[in-house]
Order: C-alpha cells, then sequence, then structure tokens
C-alpha cells in the first residue's frame, strides 16, 4: 500500500492520508471506496519524474484502472493525458474538463458510433487494432470531414509473464495487429485522406513484475519502425502501454524510475543509430497510479461456522471487488482498529452473494466480531470500475481524502438508480 496508510501507535486504529478509516464508515457506511489524492499524486509524479529532461513524454492515465471524474480531474491537473476505450470513459474525461487532445482511444470492438463521438470531441489519437477498424475509421473521418490520428496498436508476441486473464501481447490474444500484417494497415491510412499516420502503440499486459517483456516488446517495435521506415511510412511516436505491476502481498515491481529511463535510453541510441530524430514517447499506466492509492471499506455482518470452516460474511462482495473470484487475485485484509476482545481465527472473508465464488479473501488469520470494520488493501485499481450490480446490489460509495478531509465523490446506488432504467417505459 502507498505510505499514506498508516496505523496509528497509540490507538492501532488505520488512517489514510490522515484520515481515520473507522470514523469514515461510520459517516459514509459501508461498502466504501476510500482513495487518497496525495498517493495518486506521488505514483504520477513517479511516472513524470523518471522521464524527466530525458525525452518528450506523456503519461496517459488508463481510464478503466478507476474512471472516478474527481480522480481524472487530479490527474489532469497534474498534467496527465488519458488512455480511454468507450465513448463512457471518453465522456468522463470531457465532464473532469480533461483535455481530449491529450487523449488517446484504444479497444478492439470501437463502433461507428464510438468513433463519430470522438472524432467530434476531438481525440488526439486513434489506437487502432485491426485491418478492419483502419478501414471503418477513414470512412466515418471522411463521411464528417475531421481528420483521424491514428497509431496502429501492434502485437509484439512477448510473454508478459502475468495471468492469463491480463496478459495482451501473445498472439493468441484478441489485441493488436501481428507484425506481419501491420505494414499494411499502416499503408491503408498512409494512402487515405483522412487519416493521419502518428505513431506505433503496444501493451503487453498487466500487473508485470518483471521488466524485461517491455524490452523485448521494444525491440520488436523498433524493428517494425524500421521496416516501415523502408516503406516510406514515418514513424515520430512511440506508445508503450502501461503495465507496471503493484505490490499486493510480496510482489517487488519495478518502479517507473527503474524502467523508463532505460527505455528512453535504448529508443534515443536507436534513434542515434539510424539518424532519425528522437521519437516522442507515451506510456499508459493506470493500476500503478491507483492501486494502492485505494481501500474498500466492508463491515462484518455475522460470523459463521461450517464444521470447521469460519467465515467472515461482510457487506462487501465479488460484485463491488471482482478481482478475487475473476483471478484468483489476493488482497491484503485488515481490521481498521483493534478489537482487544475477539480472539485470531482463520476466516475466509466472504460476501452476501450467491455463488461460491464470492470471496474476497480466504484462510486469513484475523481477530475480529461481528460489527467490526475491516478494510480491503490495494484496492484502487480495478475496483469499483469492474462492479456490477449483481444481485440487484448497489454500487458502493467512493471518498477521496485531500490532506485528512474526506469527500464523497460518488454516492451509493439506491434501490431507485436500480430500478430506473426498468420503469416508466
Ligand atoms: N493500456 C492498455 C491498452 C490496456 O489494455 C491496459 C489495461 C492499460 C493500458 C493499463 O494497464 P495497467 O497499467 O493498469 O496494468 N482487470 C484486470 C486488469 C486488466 C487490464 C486491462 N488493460 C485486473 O484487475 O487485474
Amino acid at each position: 500500500m502507498s505510505e499514506q496508510l498508516q496505523t496509528d501507535p497509540n490507538t492501532g486504529r488505520l488512517a489514510f492520508e490522515g484520515a481515520d478509516l473507522h470514523s469514515l464508515a461510520e459517516q459514509f457506511g459501508t461498502p466504501l471506496y476510500v482513495y487518497s489524492a496525495e498517493a495518486v499524486r506521488q505514483a504520477y509524479l513517479g511516472y513524470a519524474q523518471a522521464c524527466e529532461g530525458l525525452a518528450e513524454v506523456t503519461i496517459h492515465y488508463a481510464i478503466k484502472a478507476n474512471s472516478n471524474i474527481h480522480l481524472l480531474k487530479l490527474l489532469a491537473s497534474l498534467g496527465a493525458g488519458f488512455d480511454l476505450v468507450s465513448a463512457g470513459e471518453l465522456a468522463r474525461v470531457l465532464a473532469a474538463g480533461g483535455n481530449p487532445a491529450k487523449a488517446v482511444f484504444a479497444g478492439v470492438g470501437k463502433s461507428v458510433a464510438d468513433i463519430e463521438y470522438a472524432l467530434k470531441a476531438g481525440v488526439g489519437c486513434f489506437n487502432v487494432e485491426s485491418a478492419a477498424e483502419m478501414v471503418r475509421l477513414g470512412e466515418v473521418a471522411q463521411r464528417l470531414q475531421i481528420k483521424a490520428n491514428v497509431s496502429v496498436r501492434v502485437n509484439p508476441d512477448v510473454d508478459a509473464k502475468t495471468h492469463p486473464y491480463i496478459s495482451t501481447g501473445l498472439k493468441e490474444n484478441k489485441f493488436g495487429v501481428s507484425m506481419a500484417v501491420a505494414p499494411s494497415v499502416y499503408a491503408h491510412a498512409q494512402a487515405h485522406p483522412w487519416l493521419n499516420v502518428h505513431g506505433i502503440d503496444c501493451h503487453i499486459g498487466s500487473q508485470l513484475t518483471d521488466p524485461s517483456p517491455y524490452f523485448d516488446a521494444l525491440d520488436r517495435v523498433l524493428g517494425l519502425v524500421d521496416q516501415l521506415s523502408a516503406q516510406g511510412i514515418q514513424i515520430d511516436h512511440l506508445d508503450l502501454g502501461g503495465g507496471i505491476g503493484i505490490r499486493y502481498r510480496d510482489e517487488n515491481p519495478p518502479k517507473p524510475a527503474d524502467v523508463l529511463p532505460q527505455l528512453i535510453a535504448r529508443v534515443r541510441q536507436w534513434a542515434q543509430a539510424k539518424g532519425r530524430p528522437m521519437p516522442t514517447l507515451a506510456f499508459e499506466p493506470g493500476r500503478s497510479i491507483v492501486g494502492n492509492a485505494g481501500v474498500l471499506l466492508t463491515r462484518v455482518e455475522f460470523l459463521k461456522n461450517n464444521e470447521d470452516k469460519h467465515f467472515a460474511i461482510v457487506d462487501a462482495a465479488m460484485n463491488d471487488l471482482m478481482r478475487p473470484a475473476m483471478y484468483e487475485s489476493f488482497h491484503a485484509i485488515v481490521p481498521v482498529a483493534p478489537n482487544p476482545t475477539a480472539t485470531a481465527q482463520d476466516y475466509d472473508i466472504v460476501g452476501p452473494v450467491c455463488e461460491s465464488g464470492d470471496w474476497l479473501g480466504r484462510n486469513r488469520t484475523l481477530s475480529i466480531a461481528q460489527g467490526d470494520v475491516l478494510a480491503i488493501l490495494s484496492a484502487g485499481a480495478y475496483g469499483l470500475t469492474m462492479a456490477s450490480n449483481y444481485n440487484s446490489r448497489g454500487r458502493a460509495a467512493e471518498v477521496l481524502i485531500e490532506q485528512g478531509k474526506a469527500r464523497l465523490v460518488r454516492r451509493r446506488e439506491t434501490i431507485e438508480d436500480l430500478l430506473a432504467p426498468e420503469l416508466g417505459l
């Protein structure tokens, strides 16, 4: 977790950026996502400072990790651009006052409506993921008479050595265009009057703890840029995606400062060797900006034993935090205040949803009682953005801490919110 999460040495209570988490649970109710603005700022600056003075680099925050408008506003104020994958995410950038010209639009299935919306909003670049998409983009751009900047997302076929569901740079993954096909996709763009070849991009996966696949991917991308250059297609912008991991338990992911300067140096070396201008660069981090800047607070509803098995049934569930159910991922779970009368026990922490897969943590030794509040750590990324209304549960509220002050940044969904799309039709 971020260093903003601290245990008070006298009371043993947990505070996030100075705000007492138990008090926040009382004030705003549970389940509750709580974010530290300072933790987000520090994580963003880790990227910005790692590149400072080395090259012209834009950090496009990957909105899918956490799309709260107030966090986007904070990131935009720090100078971030955005990586988005839907019209909805673009609408969030606009609502946050972000600059659409500093946004890139990725995703394998952009609809005509998505493309129209993004062109009219003035999105900076489309990261195109197939030959068919490039054709569609050209048609829509021509019809609207708005020129589209394009980049081809290439699939470098490198193993990111991460969970198979979040590995994206292998040829068996649906993402990107193969190295072999990319030149023809570029040729289409180059010949099209309403498409402007802007760059090349790749993203090989998420929660990477070993930086070596980045270097392999970069080498392949540079090889392709050379090949394109020989075909008269000039690429002066490289977007190397996101993917740097965070510590959930005992992982030791690299920091941006351990990876970015070396990647930039490699590009510079290549550019000098080829006598080319230094390309501009972009990265698309999501998880490493917000993951450890958020916790999910949940209250113990009941403790229950089935024979030898002990369950803590809490008020958050897989619909609030999908990651354990979906990837069997680990999130540390800790009480926000010590309970001196409770005895330690091994619990599975489970939610109220009617699925055996609805668990948040397994075999956790905790001293807890009914009514206690727990913090599920490292929940700032892919938490609320992956939440659903399964079992007709409203999605959780979100609070942002800024210098110890808590502000509601998303209200809890009500029963009325849940029913509204189906009533009065
Ligand atoms: N750029 C592209 C094109 C992406 O597909 C992704 C993530 C990112 C950037 C940001 O990657 P990050 O820096 O956050 O690793 N729901 C999963 C993660 C899915 C990631 C999808 N793409 C999870 O909870 O682990």
